[in-house]
């Protein structure tokens, strides 16, 4: 729509062209019923204009249709208008059950937003295309206000109160998101953007920026530190580690041991301490190359580990019975890489 183009920003939610919709409609019919208007004094004040000093204009007693019909007709106009706009309230305002959930916090002046898996964002929002997102607002201080414009979606940001936005993106691509709200001298810096990405991309930018769950933190990790090259599904030499947590565990003694936190702990930092039946005492410790953080965090990977969700393996790499060979250069590497 040209009009759109020169007036109002680009339209990149599900209701954003309902809402322009609404607006362009009401935009239309003030401007009817102002020429209008317009028109009719100036035709009536030049049509019955006074033509003597003499003239008298004849009495006018009123009339019952004239008064119904100017009743009648706005009644109905302003009806339309109110049930249009409140079927648009309602569905801006109920997210579907199956919104994504992400938090929002707003403080003098930044949007601080967290995503279920941890990942935080400060003036950003990465949010998948085509899925409704369900916003959970709050403010640390004053009252904000959380505008989309290209959603054309706003919504007050209260202190000690919650407050909830949904939109749906139909387009990726970057959206400008800004605090409608003045609430102090670094109101205008209170700004960012929406990133939109479709599905795939989003999945992606979740797992690679998963910074505050431990579980995807220590998949990372998982992959990092190559443990996917012999833990996999695909060519297996060592023991999967899909829901073995906690499981009783046979050892190459006959013995069997819980898998609990203590045990993996054990595997990682010395292997051959206990190793699983069947297999092949090869896996080098761990020992110097993750820190406790990074042990809680490999342990938190694998308790949630369920069936079938180990990573894919990436790519190709030497078997790691030639890493004990050099364990000091591959600790060093990866002081470096810091
Ligand atoms: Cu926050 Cu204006």
């Amino acid at each position: 729509m040209l009009a759109q183009s020169l007036w109002a920003p680009e339209s990149a939610s599900t209701i954003s062209d309902r809402v322009d919709a609404l607006y362009w409609f009401l935009n239309g019919l003030t401007l009817f019923f102002t020429v209008l208007i317009a028109f009719l004094v100036i035709y009536f004040a030049v049509k019955y204009r006074r033509r003597s000093p003499l003239e008298v204009p004849k009495p006018v007693e009123g009339s019952l249709r004239l008064e119904t019909l100017w009743a009648a007709i706005p009644l109905a106009i302003v009806m339309f208008i109110f049930v249009w706009g409140a079927s648009l309230f309602y569905d801006m305002r109920r997210p579907p059950d199956d919104a994504q959930e992400i938090y929002v916090v707003a403080k003098q002046w930044m949007w601080k937003l967290q995503h279920p898996g941890g990942q935080r964002e400060i003036n950003e929002l990465h949010v998948p295309l085509g899925r409704p997102v369900k916003l959970i607002m709050t403010s640390e201080d004053v009252i904000h206000s959380f505008f989309v414009p290209a959603f054309r979606v706003k919504q007050d940001v209260l202190p000690g109160r919650v407050t909830t936005l949904w939109f749906e993106a139909t387009r990726p691509g970057r959206f400008h998101l800004f605090c409608a709200e003045y609430c102090g001298t670094g109101h205008s810096q209170m700004i960012g953007w929406v990133v939109v990405l479709p599905p795939a991309e989003y999945e992606d930018w979740l797992r690679s920026r998963a910074e505050g769950s431990l579980a995807l933190e220590g998949r990372k990790l998982f992959t990092k530190l190559r443990c996917i090259s012999c833990h996999n599904n695909e060519q297996p030499r060592a023991p999967s580690l899909e829901a073995v947590f906690n499981k009783q565990v046979l050892l190459d003694t006959g013995r069997t041991v819980p898998a609990d936190e203590s045990y993996l702990r054990e595997s990682i930092l010395e292997p051959r301490a206990k190793v699983v039946a069947g297999y092949q005492p090869i896996m080098p410790t761990y020992k110097g190359q993750v820190n406790p953080e990074e042990m809680f965090q490999l342990i938190e990977f694998i308790k949630t580990l369920r069936l079938g969700e180990t990573p894919p393996r990436v790519e190709e790499t030497a078997p790691p019975i030639e890493e004990t060979a050099k364990p000091q250069a591959e600790g060093k590497k990866r002081e470096e890489s810091k």
